[in-house]
């Protein structure tokens, strides 16, 4: 199996994805907070890349919930922002529409690709035994970045795939940057003793969510497959396989 590593959404040539499985991850906080709502018994949660299209299908499915953030804040109208936080209560059966900054548009870039999964740290280790018994040869994580640019988080939760991805298979092939991605993991989990939240804390997204008051979700966030939850993404929508 070949494991390639994209650092942001823009990297992603949708036209080379049919035959790959995609691997998105937006660990601040797009992913960790769908998973946590799906974890939480939230049914389906239909994503869109801009704010033009979620008001769309929000005019058309009116028993949905409507989340999102623009630059990490709330949106006037919307029921819920993009914390996690606020998707652990309320959500049981429920259906959602989420737009979001980045997360939301690395899933419109990948969406030909032949399977999306959707990963965090929260998750990871769930990811990382589902792809070990995949049998498709090749696999894109795709980490979200922010507005084009490597995202610490990101980056540290695709190592962490990689490594566990490693203890379970055999015969991977890594890319360079998946590589990096894997020492960076190791390095990072051992210099900071296991205390992710801090790591986190440092990153240009941890600094911009402590900065609009919002730190309790980087401390939700840092926490390492705490949810066994695996969400797939198919025609626009996510469940949970
Ligand atoms: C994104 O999609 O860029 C993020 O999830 C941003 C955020 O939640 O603040």
């Amino acid at each position: 199996m070949k494991i390639e590593l994209a650092y942001t959404y823009q990297e992603i040539n949708p036209a080379e994805l049919k035959e790959k499985t995609c691997v998105v991850i937006d660990t601040l906080r797009a992913t960790s907070t769908i998973i946590t709502a799906l974890h939480h018994g939230c049914s389906e949660i239909v994503t869109a890349e801009s704010i033009s299209k979620a008001l769309a299908l929000h005019l058309k499915k009116e028993d949905y919930i409507f989340g999102g953030e623009l630059c990490g804040k709330n949106l006037t109208g919307f029921d819920k922002g993009n914390s996690p936080l606020e998707y652990t209560k309320g959500i049981h059966k429920q259906k959602v529409i989420l737009f979001t900054t980045n997360g939301t548009k690395t899933l419109a870039r990948v969406k030909e690709a032949k399977e999306v999964i959707i990963c965090a740290l929260l998750n990871v280790e769930a990811v990382a035994k589902w792809l070990a018994t995949s049998t498709n040869r090749s696999v894109l994580i795709c980490c979200a970045g922010t507005r084009g640019k490597w995202s610490l988080e990101d980056f540290y939760t695709a190592g962490a795939l990689v490594s566990k991805l490693l203890i379970l298979k055999k015969n991977l092939l890594l890319s360079k940057k998946a590589s990096k991605a894997r020492y960076f993991y190791c390095l990072a989990k051992n210099i900071y003793n296991g205390q992710i939240k801090n790591l986190f804390s440092a990153s240009a997204n941890g600094k911009r969510l402590a900065s609009l008051g919002m730190s309790d979700d980087i401390n939700f966030c840092s926490r390492e497959s705490v949810y066994e939850i695996l969400p797939v993404y198919r025609n626009g929508v996510i469940k949970q396989l």
